[in-house]
């Protein structure tokens, strides 16, 4: 195979160097093509463009496969916890025993956070979606953690921004829902695991003893495991991206929460179950549903469907819908909107508009319906999202830095007016 490819453009010849990945994936370096013809390239969404090398997730769109850091998700999610699996991610290697209990000691030991986080919550409405509390939350550690600012730092200080961020995440989104709800914040309790522990300061209270089901912290432990990373999304290029300024941590996390909230990316978790209810509200009619999402005319698409990568299926969603019907049996509980979202993949599948563009149902199709499940209130969905995508940003956001990418800085092919003068608003 040649090691470069070849660019003609007006008569001169550029040579573009071809970069191999370790599943051999192949790009062309365009970074000196600028210098060296005055030509940028174009790709608005980056939908053929590689913002970097990564060593963190392989996914392969066309065959379904998706990798972190070499093991497939599927056995993950059988066999692993969110605990390993983020530490996986992290630092690249599963842990041994003596390295997963530190993890754990310390994750534990940093679940606390500062009471002046209620003065914070105070000042929000109880109505705040619970994504811009926590957004907004993860950014103020920066005030309460003010070392984090600093760029140049130890490896054993970056390992401190990580563990608090990782042991607050679950806190601070709990106290974001119990402050809407106008129940008493819920301290963690540190005899318990990291999806019990979650669960109790959601759904305990001072007037009630709470024990987490071991069916829920299961279910719970595999669907943060299955959102755990997913190479350059929406999200985690927006981590990479503010990351690459040297903003902090905990800045470039939060920014990536605010990129996850969208409905087209994460926000599609809350959307699909939005959707899945307006369809049953209206007589549970998939066709009709089906209809709106292939008009043009019509801004209604079918949530929870498509992907920009996945042109065949969606490995997490495989997982997802089999866990979905396992928890529902086990749990005893009957959600009719289950059933309406097997009918609409089923009548989905089969229609010409959805096999000619590939769209499958993504990750979100059908987590909701086992959140749902759970007890998880519908706006806390994207939260769920957002605490199981944690070790993916923080990853990236590690490993960006340890490269030393460059400030993320695309250029543009502007289109606006040519040179003209001012003219005083008198004149005009
Ligand atoms: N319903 C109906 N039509 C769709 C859908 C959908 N959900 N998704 C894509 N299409 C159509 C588009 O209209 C387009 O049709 P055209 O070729 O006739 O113009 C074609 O399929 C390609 O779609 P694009 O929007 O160009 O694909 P893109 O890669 O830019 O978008 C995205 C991917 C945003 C996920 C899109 O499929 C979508 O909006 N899905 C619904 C929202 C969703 O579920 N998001 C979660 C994604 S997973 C995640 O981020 C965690």
């Amino acid at each position: 195979m040649p090691d470069f490819a070849e660019l003609h453009f007006n008569g001169e010849v550029y040579k573009l160097p071809v970069v191999e990945g370790t599943e051999n994936e192949k790009a062309l370096d365009i970074s000196k093509l600028r210098g060296q013809s005055g030509l940028i390239t174009i790709d608005p969404g980056f939908k053929n463009t590689g913002s970097t090398t990564s060593s963190i997730t392989f996914l392969d769109g066309e065959k379904g496969i998706l990798r972190y850091r070499g093991y497939p998700i599927e056995q993950l999610a059988e066999e692993s916890s969110f605990m390993e699996v983020a530490y996986l991610i992290i630092y690249g290697e599963l842990p041994n025993s003596e390295q997963l209990n530190k993890w754990k000691v310390d994750i534990t030991y940093h679940t606390l956070i500062h009471e002046d986080f209620k003065v914070l919550l105070e000042g929000f409405p109880s109505n705040a979606h619970p994504m811009g509390v926590l957004s907004s939350l993860v950014t103020s550690l920066t005030a309460f953690y003010p070392e984090s600012l600093d760029p140049v730092r130890s490896a054993d200080e970056v390992y401190m921004n990580i563990i608090r961020l990782v042991a607050k995440l679950p806190t601070i989104a709990a106290w974001a829902y119990k402050n809407e709800i106008g129940q008493p914040l819920m301290y963690p309790k540190n005899d318990l695991d990291y999806c019990g522990n979650f669960l109790k300061m959601m759904f305990g209270t001072p007037a009630e003893e709470f024990q987490p089901d071991p069916v829920v912290i299961k279910a719970l432990n595999k669907l943060l495991i299955l959102h755990a990373d997913h190479e350059q999304n929406c999200s985690t290029s927006t981590v990479r991206v503010v990351g690459s300024s040297h903003a902090s941590l905990y800045a470039s996390v939060s920014a990536g929460i605010n990129a996850l909230w969208g409905p087209l990316h994460g926000g599609a978790n809350q959307a699909v179950i939005e959707m899945l209810e307006a369809i049953k509200a209206d007589g549970g009619d998939a066709d009709k549903y089906l209809a709106k999402a292939k008009d043009k005319d019509d801004p209604f698409r079918l949530m929870g469907f498509g992907h920009r990568v996945y042109k065949n299926f969606d490995p997490r969603a495989r997982i997802i819908k089999k866990a979905a019907d396992d928890v529902l049996n086990k749990l005893g509980v009957n959600d009719p909107v289950l059933e309406i979202a097997k009918k609409l993949e089923e009548a989905a599948l089969s229609d010409p508009y959805f096999v000619e563009r590939k769209l499958y149902p993504n990750v979100d199709f059908y987590s909701g319906i086992i959140y749902r499940a759970l007890g998880i209130p519908t706006n806390m969905f994207t939260v769920m999202f957002a605490m199981g995508r944690l070790p993916g940003w923080i990853a990236q956001w590690k490993e960006m830095r340890e490269n030393g990418e460059p400030i993320g800085r695309p250029r543009q092919v502007y289109t606006g007016e040519n040179e003209r003068d001012y003219v005083a608003i008198e004149k005009r």
